[in-house]
């Protein structure tokens, strides 16, 4: 997983290790697995607050897009929030990076945009129910 962070660092900036570790220690990462190999993942935190699932960072192996894996680790987390007992998943995504088609082909739902420290963001939510 660090090796595909550190290979996609402009899309989704520097993950540490120990930000990997402690995500997978509490359950709040999914992996794409092929053939014994961890191809993408995607982290996130069901927010104890309220229905809110928050997608921190989402990434597959760049020989490996466009084949549908992105939409397989959506799909699973859907199936989490459900599990969990949440109702949408919110997420970040600088503007002019080419996944913000990927979460439109996806329904996710832009909602704003924000400036972030460095860059400005699209906000993108997709509500889980209409996806069940
Ligand atoms: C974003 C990412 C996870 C998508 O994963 P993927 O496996 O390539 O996506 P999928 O093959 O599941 O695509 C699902 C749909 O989104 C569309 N899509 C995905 N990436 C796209 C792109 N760059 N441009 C246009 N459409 C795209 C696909 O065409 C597909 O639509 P369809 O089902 O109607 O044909 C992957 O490109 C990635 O890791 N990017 C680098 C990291 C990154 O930018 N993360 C997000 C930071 S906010």
């Amino acid at each position: 997983m660090k090796a595909i962070a550190d290979a996609n660092r402009d899309e989704i900036g520097f993950v540490n290790q120990a930000k990997l570790t402690q995500a997978v220690f509490e359950e709040r990462i999914i992996v794409a697995i092929l053939r014994k190999k961890v191809i993408g993942f995607v982290v996130f935190r069901h927010r104890k607050t309220d229905t809110q699932t928050t997608l921190s960072e989402i990434c597959l192996d760049q020989a490996l897009r466009g084949q549908g894996y992105g939409r397989e680790l959506i799909n699973a987390l859907c199936r989490d929030c459900i599990k969990h007992g949440h109702s949408y998943i919110k997420l970040k995504c600088p503007v002019d990076l080419p996944a913000n088609t990927f979460y439109e082909c996806l329904g996710f739902q832009k909602i704003g945009t924000e400036m972030g420290k460095v860059r400005k963001l699209n906000i993108w939510e997709l509500s889980v129910v209409e996806t069940r």
